[in-house]
């Protein structure tokens, strides 16, 4: 099938290279020309495990085309997926301005029926303004070329985005029951056979459902990140160990074991948006969210969990300290540093004084980057981005881990003891065991596993 793909980031870049990967004939369309410069020099904009492997692939096949020409990719496909940003905008709502530009182009340039698929997040509601933002470029140019508007929400996971688009758990689809929307639906179940061969996968229902799924999944994991991380500051003020916990209580059915890990708080670009932006839809509706207040609180003071255990234990002064930090990005596989809980932790080591040398395997670049922007030059000067890890901790008080890469789990403890001026880690992630550490000779900071302090 001939697919235009409106976005060209995460979720546009491994839905179009995937749905290429298929067979069909993808057009990705996005506004940066670097990046679309970039991807037609055979580069890949983000860190994503397979992706570069599949972009490669079908681009060489003529399968997957770059570009930023808008009137070439509304011709090009039937299935016109919008996967732009939505940002937060001010008010913690979701801002639509890049969803209904995408819209309006495709407006403008439509001259035949065009199925118009909403991928990216977006309140419920949105399918009906993307609607008339099309319809009333069509209208300006008096065309009568009919459209229907779907909400396909994507749920691929950063870090695994290629397997997880590859082998859904579940595609949401809404379409409407008109006649397009009727149209629509075949089109996209012609789409999305190839995912449902083992079983069906796809759950059908009406658009504004659709919508609301994306958000109320995100919600539902942040909150039990957050519930998790506040039981675990209980777990360190009562002495409790919050993994022993996490077993006793995960292995019941009813809960699960998934997304029960305390920690330095959750980042990246979909968790901290999209419960603000379902708490700002709620309140539009003038109802109060009280869990997701209080996830969102919980996580704001979670990131600061890490710096606040490196305050304690080396008094608020911490200039002429030095602190080596392993992971930036927000979680592991990825160079995503949106929102990522290290930037916060970094912040509180130089507010106090320190200076530090900090490693990720793959975001240092995009860590720079974003570093520039939430830090000043002196503060800036204050931070050395290192080659390896073990290069971080020469001259070092102590070592903070903020993301759990595979890479930090199985470290020579003894070339960490011997390069750490103390032995001390802070463990934002939980990687080690306490006991363990500290028969390795380490005092080691978990998160809610004060357990050790008490025996
Ligand atoms: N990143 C994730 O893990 C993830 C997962 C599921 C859903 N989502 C949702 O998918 C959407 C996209 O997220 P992302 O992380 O891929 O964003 P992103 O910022 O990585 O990419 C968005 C891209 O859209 C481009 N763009 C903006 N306006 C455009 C326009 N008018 N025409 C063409 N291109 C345009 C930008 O230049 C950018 O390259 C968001 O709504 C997000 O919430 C993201």
């Amino acid at each position: 099938m001939k697919i235009t793909i409106i976005g060209t980031g995460y979720v546009g870049l491994v839905t179009g290279a995937c749905l290429a990967e298929l067979g069909n004939d993808v057009f990705c369309l996005d506004v940066d020309q670097k990046k679309i410069d970039l991807l037609n020099n055979g580069g890949i904009p983000i860190h994503e495990p397979g992706l570069e492997e599949v972009v490669a692939r079908n681009r060489a096949a003529g399968r997957l085309q770059f570009s930023t020409d808008v009137a070439a990719s509304v011709a090009h496909g039937c299935l016109q997926f919008i996967a732009v940003g939505t940002p937060p905008d001010e008010d913690g709502s979701a801002d639509l301005q890049y969803v209904l530009a995408a819209a309006k182009n495709i407006g403008k340039y439509m001259t035949e029926f065009k199925v118009i698929v909403d991928k990216s997040t977006v309140p419920v509601g949105t399918a009906d303004r993307v609607k008339a933002a099309v319809q009333a470029e069509l209208a300006t140019r008096g065309d009568a070329s009919k459209f229907s508007v779907v909400s396909n929400p994507e749920f691929l996971k950063e870090g695994a985005a290629v397997e997880d688009f590859m082998r859904p758990d579940r595609i949401v689809i809404g379409c409407d029951s008109t006649p397009e929307g009727e149209k629509a639906h075949g089109l996209m179940k012609k789409l999305y056979t190839p995912f449902n061969r083992n079983h069906e996968r796809t759950f059908w229902m009406d658009v504004r459902s659709a919508e609301f799924t994306k958000y109320a999944a995100n919600a539902m994991l942040a909150t039990r990140i957050s519930f998790m991380n506040e039981l675990a500051n209980l777990a360190d003020q009562v002495g409790a160990d919050i993994e022993a916990v996490r077993h006793g209580i995960g292995s019941d059915p009813r809960i699960g074991h998934s997304f029960l890990y305390a920690g330095a708080g959750y980042g990246g670009s979909c968790f901290p948006k999209d419960v603000q932006a379902l708490e700002r839809t709620a309140r539009q509706y003038d109802q109060d969210l009280l869990i997701l207040r209080a996830v969102e609180a919980v996580n704001d003071k979670q990131k600061l969990v890490l710096g606040q255990k490196v305050v304690k234990r080396f008094g608020e002064d911490l200039s002429g300290k030095h602190f080596a930090v392993w992971g930036l990005a927000f979680k592991p596989n990825t160079d995503d540093m949106r929102e990522a809980p290290a930037r916060v932790l970094i912040k509180q080591l130089l507010d106090g004084g320190a200076t530090v040398a900090v490693y990720d395997p793959v975001a240092m670049t995009e860590a720079k980057r974003v570093l520039e922007l939430d830090l000043t030059a002196e503060e800036m000067a204050r931070i050395r981005f290192a080659t390896t890890p073990m290069d971080t901790l020469t001259a070092a008080e102590a070592l903070v881990i903020v993301t759990e890469w595979k890479a930090f789990r199985s470290p020579d403890f003894d070339r960490i003891k011997s390069s750490l001026k103390q032995a001390i880690i802070f463990d934002g992630r939980n990687l080690f065991e306490p006991e363990v550490m500290a028969e390795a000779g380490f005092e080691y900071h978990g998160i809610g596993r004060s357990i050790l302090t008490r025996v």
